[in-house]
């Protein structure tokens, strides 16, 4: 009991000095130099965003737990205003899109057997050659000062880059969303995205089409890790948003590289994970903010799994420098870890690698062998800003199995926290010695989906306002995951540079609650 005090009373006083840094209130030190050095949350002129009613039945919800509403004691609520400083609230141009229309299915265009074949260059000069579709009109941009809120008229248009196999995900998910449409696809294989394209009815195009089309809004980058940035960096440059898988970049410098960009520019990045914007990751946010466990002392997750050879039929860009469990599987830990409790202030790390060669077990080069040049077990020691600490194991070294725990210890309760790779539950929680029990989260149905932070990226945009599956958020989880694999390299504890605000919550909104546990 006494320890728990003393962490109490560490974790009050670290945040309040947090609180006070916030304010500006200390100047100087180490903090501030690294500041110098990395893109850093605009700490002037955003635009706070409308705190989102809390989802309705998580009150009932606590009650029936016997969870009571209140604010947890030692935790001081964060500011809205610094809340909302996250992303990137200075573009100087805002893309105005249409009113919304509610679509009942994936409103993509119909191959109509063309696909690939002069679309752009077609649509371009006002031409589409294609039986049943309609030539966009050109989108209207507006200056930051025209743009108002709310101003949502017509889907934007998204063109894909890496037509592999989560490209087909993304497509089928965006007919939950009214708020964008696939249109276009692009591949160095240009079979992955004539296969892409006639699935889809999207056009085939190359990537420098495809990023040159001005009728594209946003560029939708599901390469490999190894060319994220240089394909974000010829989008940004083409004038366009980018949202990427993860991880938005393999090294620290190219992320940082390409948030100074996109600033330089007016543009916004958003990068894959979103799953922390689902159901139960929002509904988890809630009850920690309402101090469901007290206030939250440690977290410990682990992911361990078997490794992509087993399942990809391409699975060497998993085991190169730049990706392996940390940099691929990582990030969902890492930006759910951010999202729900905080930004990480320092690394250690241990790491391994049970074999450095593997074999394709699967698809056309079943029986192939490559080498393995990056740690397949990594062990992350992370202290958290407030002085919460996390500790998280990430391994492709788990043959047949698949682990993914992700707990937050509280003074009063835990939290055990659905697959963050995922958009489903089980969310449960533990009070005190009592048993666990399921909590209910909303679900928003088909939209709780890899999406979901596109969406909310277009959303932003239309409404000028900060998006939550940041470029931002992804650059400090890049910092985080390559400071680990440098920490156990160089047997230390390295200081984190990058500085990112929490996400706002989302909430499912009220009426489209789906209470399941
Ligand atoms: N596969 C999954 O289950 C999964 C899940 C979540 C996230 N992701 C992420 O999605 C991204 C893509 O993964 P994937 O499994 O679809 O990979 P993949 O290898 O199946 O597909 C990648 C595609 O990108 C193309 N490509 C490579 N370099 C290119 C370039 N310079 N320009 C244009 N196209 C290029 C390849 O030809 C390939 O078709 C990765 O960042 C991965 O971490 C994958």
């Amino acid at each position: 009991m006494a320890a728990a005090r003393r962490q109490l009373a560490r974790s009050v006083a670290a945040r309040r000095r947090v609180a006070a840094e916030a304010r500006g209130g200390r100047a100087g030190g180490r903090g501030s130099r690294a500041r110098a050095r990395l893109p850093q949350p605009r700490r002037r002129g955003a635009r706070g965003l409308p705190r989102p009613a809390p989802a309705r039945g998580l009150p009932r919800a606590r009650r029936r737990l016997g969870v009571v509403g209140r604010r947890r004691s030692g935790r001081p609520a964060r500011p809205r205003a610094a809340r909302a400083r996250e992303g990137l609230p200075h573009a100087r141009r805002a893309l105005v899109l249409p009113r919304r229309r509610r679509r009942g299915r994936l409103r993509v265009r119909r191959a109509g057997g063309r696909a690939g074949r002069g679309g752009v260059a077609a649509r371009r000069a006002g031409r589409d050659g294609r039986a049943g579709t309609r030539r966009r009109a050109p989108l209207a941009r507006r200056t930051r000062a025209d743009a108002g809120g709310g101003r949502v008229n017509r889907p934007a248009s998204v063109g894909i880059v890496g037509c592999g196999v989560i490209s087909d995900h993304y497509v089928e998910n965006s007919a939950a969303f009214d708020s964008f449409e696939m249109t276009a696809c692009a591949d160095i294989d240009a079979a992955a995205a004539r296969k892409l394209a006639a699935k889809h009815g999207l056009e085939a195009t190359t990537v420098d089409e495809l990023v040159a089309d001005p009728a594209i809004d946003v560029v939708l980058n599901l390469t490999p890790p190894a060319v994220h940035a240089p394909v974000t960096r010829q989008a940004l440059a083409a004038g366009k948003h980018v949202y990427s898988e993860k991880p938005l970049a393999t090294t620290t410098a190219d992320a940082a590289d390409l948030l100074a960009g996109a600033d330089r520019l007016g543009l916004r990045i958003g990068c894959a994970p979103d799953t922390f914007l689902g159901g139960p990751y929002q509904s988890a946010l809630a009850l920690l903010e309402e101090g469901a466990i007290g206030v939250p002392l440690s977290v410990s997750a682990a992911m361990l799994v078997t490794g992509a050879d087993a399942w990809h039929p391409s699975p060497e860009l998993f085991f190169a420098d730049g990706a392996g469990p940390m940099l691929d599987m990582g990030p969902y830990y890492l930006t759910a870890i951010v999202a729900l409790v905080g930004p990480v202030r320092r690394a250690a790390g241990f790491a391994s690698t049970r074999a450095a060669e593997r074999a394709i077990a699967t698809g056309p080069r079943a029986g192939t062998r490559f080498a393995v040049t990056t740690p397949t077990h990594v062990f992350a020691a992370l202290e958290l800003e407030g002085g919460v600490t996390a500790s998280l194991v990430t391994s492709f070294d788990a043959v047949d199995r698949y682990v993914c725990d992700l707990e937050i210890h509280g003074t009063e309760g835990t939290l055990a926290l659905p697959d963050p790779n995922a958009f489903e539950g089980p969310l449960r929680i533990r009070l005190g010695r009592g048993d666990w029990q399921d909590a209910p989260f909303g679900s928003r149905g088909q939209a709780d989906a890899r999406g979901l932070g596109l969406h909310d990226l277009v959303e932003a945009i239309a409404e000028d306002r900060p998006h939550r599956a940041s470029g931002r958020l992804a650059l400090h989880v890049v910092d985080v995951a390559r400071s680990v694999l440098r920490a156990a390299d160089e047997r230390r504890v390295i200081e984190i540079e990058s500085r990112v605000e929490q996400p706002q919550p989302l909430p499912v909104r009220p009426g489209t609650t789906v209470p399941r546990a």
